[in-house]
């Protein structure tokens, strides 16, 4: 994020830009920034851009590649900064209370009103969608973090099964490599290695152990000879990737296991849609398992669209944006295609697949075991500044031959030194 003085003196030139009408689009053109550029993403994508061309609006892309989306809120600072925000943005979690809080939000409170949201949309999601009590933003979704995708066949050949603890996850990484195949498709970028810590910390500590490190950023907890434990496996994973990994995109790394030259990939559920965009189904050819440890309990991100502040002749249009992303329609045709589950309760689920089901099957028992934390790698654990501290302090343990102690009293004290 921008500094709020900062960003508070650049608002000042938005104003002016609004004002003098140079920052509005057409009449009926939604601009729309957002990070989906993958196979999968782009399908799901299109689901909405075909949903409001086919009710007579234009639609601006603003894609800006980069999986976790840290290049697009880059291209969005700097879009605030020069006066010029989107008709709306994808937005993750405490982000969107970020602009919130610098007033560069529309105000969605009737239309919410009026299609019913509260009722519909989980607490969880409210929060982030209401920083400050307005609706600013719809959810499009409900990803979640704690999953392993794995390559079915790979499997069946080694004779593994579907392993539910961190002894079994490593028999089963054994094997695999013991068949001289690779056993993890790693990606070497940040978020993602920070995807697969969400995992590690809840598998290793439990969720309450998360909420603390990932969610509260605790001190203690931080420094603890769990979160030491939590590296070690961080550490041990390194032995089951291959030397190509660093700087890999998510998506070809998901392709790794698609097209059987590795084992499995640890990464949230947008890779079934990469899966699903090759033809692949689920319990045929591939799997989809929590990861081990992690049952019972849900790591989840939500992409939202944030509505910025627009002159009258674009309200219409980014209001039809808002009201077609909370259509239950929509809400399906878009997450059958994307891997997630619809971000309102009331959408049925008979047309999901096995993994879909088990997605809202597992989010229910989260909720009953009190176990559904924000994932810290996608933004809905920890503000911007700190989870930027937690992404370096991982990749370069991951990249270089620190040691797990190192890495605690390093990433404990990046973080204090980030709130
Ligand atoms: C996440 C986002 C997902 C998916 C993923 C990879 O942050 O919530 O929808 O796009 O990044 O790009």
């Amino acid at each position: 994020m921008l500094s709020r003085k900062k960003t508070l003196a650049l608002m000042g030139a938005a104003a002016f830009a609004f004002a003098s009408g140079t920052a509005s689009a057409a009449d009926n053109t939604v601009e729309v920034i957002h990070w989906w550029t993958s196979g999968g993403e782009a399908a799901a994508l299109n689901v909405l851009k075909k949903d409001l061309e086919g009710q007579g609006y234009a639609w601006k892309d603003g894609a800006v590649a980069g999986g976790g989306g840290d290049q697009a809120r880059t291209v969005l600072k700097a879009r605030v900064a020069a006066g010029n925000p989107p008709t709306t943005m994808q937005m993750l979690g405490l982000v969107i209370g970020d602009y919130a809080a610098e007033d560069l939000l529309g105000n969605l409170n009737d239309l919410a009103a009026k299609e019913g949201w509260e009722k519909v949309v989980p607490p969880a999601l409210q929060s982030f969608m209401k920083p400050e009590g307005d609706w600013v933003a719809a959810p499009v979704n409900i990803h979640s973090t704690n999953w392993v995708w794995a390559n079915k066949k790979i499997f069946d050949d080694v004779g593994a099964e579907i392993p539910t603890n961190w002894d079994e996850f490593v028999a089963v990484l054994d094997k695999i490599k013991a068949a001289g195949i690779t056993p993890i498709a790693w990606g070497g970028q940040a978020w993602q290695e920070a995807t697969v810590v969400d995992a590690l910390v809840n598998s290793t500590g439990g969720a309450d152990f998360y909420k603390k490190t990932l969610n509260e950023a605790d001190q203690d907890a931080l420094r603890s000879d769990t979160m030491k434990t939590v590296f070690d496996r961080l550490r041990k994973l390194k032995d089951y990737v291959d030397p190509n990994y660093p700087g890999r995109d998510w998506n070809l790394a998901t392709a790794m296991v698609i097209n059987g030259e590795a084992g499995m990939q640890m990464m949230g559920d947008w890779a079934k849609g990469e899966f699903l965009n090759a033809g692949k189904v689920p319990n045929e050819d591939f799997l989809c398992f929590r990861f081990p440890g992690t049952q019972g309990s849900v790591t989840f991100n939500t992409d939202a669209f944030a509505m910025f502040k627009v002159g009258d002749d674009s309200k219409e249009a980014q209001m039809a944006l808002a009201k077609a992303i909370m259509d239950p329609g929509f809400q399906e045709a878009f997450n059958l295609v994307k891997g997630s589950i619809p971000a309102r309760m009331d959408v049925p689920g008979d047309k999901f697949d096995a993994c879909g089901q088990k997605a809202m099957a597992d989010l229910k028992e989260a909720v009953g075991n009190d176990a559904l934390m924000g994932s810290m790698a996608h933004g809905h654990g920890v503000p911007e500044g700190v989870k930027g501290a937690m992404y370096d302090v991982i990749t370069n343990f991951f990249s270089s031959d620190m040691s797990s102690e190192e890495a605690v009293k390093n990433l404990a004290d990046a973080v204090a030194l980030a709130r």
